[in-house]
């Protein structure tokens, strides 16, 4: 018999089953504490809930416009004003798409033909890599090594070249932490000039700053506002992952790129929760304070937990996610060591070879969530005495 494969060649050397299900089914059938996914298991703020539920009961409930709802684009483009001061036209400007994760791939497909080189930092969120392969693209790859994932000057300037096309650029950086400082974010808007290079910015931990560190989007440098797409969402701030509710903010000759593919693709997204959205991003100073207060708290309670258990955490400078070394266990390998973690000792956590094309060596890290509960962390701390150090 001939077994043929009618996948694309585009998608055919992806992965059906990631480590990040393997490690979650994993997590269920062993009752496992789940540190390893970045959404929330404490309950979404009360008024956004009552706002969704109330657009359904207003029949907010047909096809919404490709574009999205336009008052969500103008608390968009309002608060881009107000917190960065960068102006922008929530009626050509602004797309609002189902979560930064389709924001991304669109404005991928929307902007790079095959054969264009798209650089990108690793370790790196999941979907990057996949869609720029979907794409055509050639992947390059800017490599953060441990403990303060520097970006190195002359490391990135070797990469770029006539025929880079586009970089996705992600500050605050999930799995790291790291937020780019002001000197990179300027480093990488030259190269991008000198090379005429698109960006793409996936700001969605925008809020999500420690030790009153500042985000600065990558637009507001100069000459990026005409060429960077600005990615944010809602779910990491408010808490509502389930939501998927994206955008881009770019001007109109970027933006064309993102309403065609979605145009063709989509076509539109969930009009109650993008309405019930809308009024989510006036919310009060307060609730931007308290929410970092909260994350503040529970990253330094883990990384106290991490650094009491034994492992060697990377203390992370935003974002849900700490990064710890565990070669005081041992272990050689990041997956065989999160098997054990999750089956013996009860914790979830994410191997971080899955974030990069190629690990480096001597990296033995995982990464662990914190946007949980006391009680859940509380709880995993309970757990780690279980390890054993070598
Ligand atoms: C850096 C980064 N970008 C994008 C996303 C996905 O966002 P969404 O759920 O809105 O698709 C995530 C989710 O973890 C992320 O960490």
């Amino acid at each position: 018999m001939i077994i043929m494969t009618y996948l694309s060649q585009r998608i055919e050397s992806f992965s059906s089953d990631t480590v990040f299900s393997e490690m979650n089914r994993l997590a269920v059938k062993h009752n496992a504490i789940n540190l390893g996914h970045g959404f929330p298991d404490f309950a979404a703020p009360h008024f956004l809930k009552e706002a969704a539920v109330r657009a359904i009961q207003n029949d907010v409930n047909q096809y919404t416009s490709v574009w999205g709802n336009l008052k969500l684009r103008q608390s968009i483009a309002h608060r881009m004003l107000t917190h960065y001061g960068l102006s922008y036209n929530p009626e050509t400007d602004i797309s609002i798409t189902q979560g930064a994760t389709e924001a991304i791939s669109a404005a991928i497909s929307g902007l790079v033909n095959p054969g264009d080189e798209v650089i990108l930092f690793e370790p790196y969120y999941s979907t990057y890599l996949p869609a720029i392969k979907i794409a055509g693209g050639i992947p390059r790859f800017y490599t953060f090594y441990p403990p303060d994932w520097k970006i190195d000057e002359e490391r990135l300037r070797s990469i770029f070249s006539e025929k880079t096309r586009l970089i996705l650029v992600n500050t605050p950086h999930n799995p790291t932490g790291k937020v780019l400082t002001d000197q990179e974010l300027s480093l990488l808007a030259g190269l991008c000039y000198q090379y005429d290079v698109l960006a793409i910015s996936d700001e969605v931990y925008e809020n999500l700053t420690f030790d009153n560190r500042q985000h600065r989007p990558l637009s507001s440098y100069p000459d990026m506002y005409e060429r960077t797409i600005t990615v944010s969402n809602l779910g990491k701030t408010f808490e509502v992952t389930g939501w998927k509710i994206g955008w881009t903010i770019a001007p109109p000759h970027l933006t064309q790129a993102v309403v065609k593919v979605r145009q063709y693709s989509t076509g539109s997204g969930s009009a109650p929760l993008q309405e019930a959205a809308s009024i989510a991003l006036d919310s009060s100073q307060q609730f931007y304070t308290n929410l970092l207060t909260r994350y503040q708290r529970n990253r330094d309670y883990l990384y106290e937990a991490l650094a009491r258990s034994g492992f060697k955490p990377i203390l992370p400078e935003g974002t849900c996610f700490l990064m710890a070394d565990f070669s005081n266990f041992e272990f050689e390998d990041d997956v065989e060591f999160c098997r054990y973690l999750t089956v013996e000792i009860g914790v979830t956590a994410i191997p971080a070879s899955t974030l990069y094309h190629q690990l480096p060596e001597n990296v033995k890290l995982v990464r662990f969530a914190f946007c949980k509960k006391e009680e859940t962390l509380l709880e995993a701390e309970k757990r780690f005495m279980r390890l054993k150090l070598t």
